[in-house]
C-alpha cells in the first residue's frame, strides 16, 4: 500500500509518528509536507496535495494532520472520490474504514499524542470495509458529488 501523508504546522508534531506507524505496517509513505512546525502554513494546501494523490490513484490511502484535524479534512473532502474522516478514538478509526470506506483520515496535533496517532493509524489501516449496505451509502455520497459537479 502507498500512503500519502500531509500536515500543516499544527499537525506536524504527529507526522513522524504516523510515518513510522505506516512503515511498521509495511506501507510505502509519500510525504507531501510540510517539513517543520516553525513556520505557519495553510492547511488547505496540504489537504489538497494528499487528497489529489489519493484521488488520482498515485496513493491508495492518505493521512492528513492539522491542529484539530478538522480544517485539513474539510479541504481534503473537496476532492472528488476522497472520504476523509476526522478520527479521535479507536472506535472511530475502526468504523470509518468498516462503514465509510474512508480512504483518508485526519488527525489533530493539538488533540491527540503522537503515540495515540500511531495506534489510530494502525487500527484504521488494518480494518476492512464491510461492503453490502455500506457500499450503497458510499454510492449515495458519490451521487451527491455528481449532483454538484464533483465527479470521480
Ligand atoms: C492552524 O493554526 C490551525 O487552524 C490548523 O492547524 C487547524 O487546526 C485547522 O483546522
Amino acid at each position: 500500500m502507498k500512503v500519502a501523508v500531509g500536515a500543516d504546522h499544527g499537525g506536524y508534531v504527529l507526522k513522524e509518528a504516523v510515518e513510522a506507524a505506516l512503515k511498521e505496517l509495511g506501507a510505502e509513505v509519500v510525504d507531501l509536507g510540510c517539513f517543520g512546525a516553525e513556520v505557519s502554513v495553510d492547511y488547505p494546501e496540504y489537504g489538497l496535495k494528499a487528497a489529489q494523490a489519493v484521488a488520482s490513484g498515485q496513493c491508495d490511502l492518505g493521512v492528513v494532520m492539522c491542529g484539530t484535524g478538522i480544517g485539513i479534512s474539510i479541504a481534503a473532502n473537496k476532492v472528488p472520490g476522497v472520504r476523509c474522516a476526522v478520527v479521535t478514538n479507536e472506535f472511530m478509526a475502526e468504523m470509518t474504514k468498516r462503514h465509510n470506506d474512508a480512504n483518508m483520515i485526519a488527525l489533530g496535533g493539538r488533540v491527540i499524542t503522537p503515540e495515540y496517532a500511531k495506534e489510530l493509524v494502525k487500527i484504521w489501516y488494518n480494518a476492512q470495509f464491510e461492503g453490502g449496505r455500506h457500499q450503497r451509502r458510499i454510492d449515495q455520497i458519490s451521487d451527491i458529488e455528481a449532483m454538484y459537479g464533483k465527479h470521480d
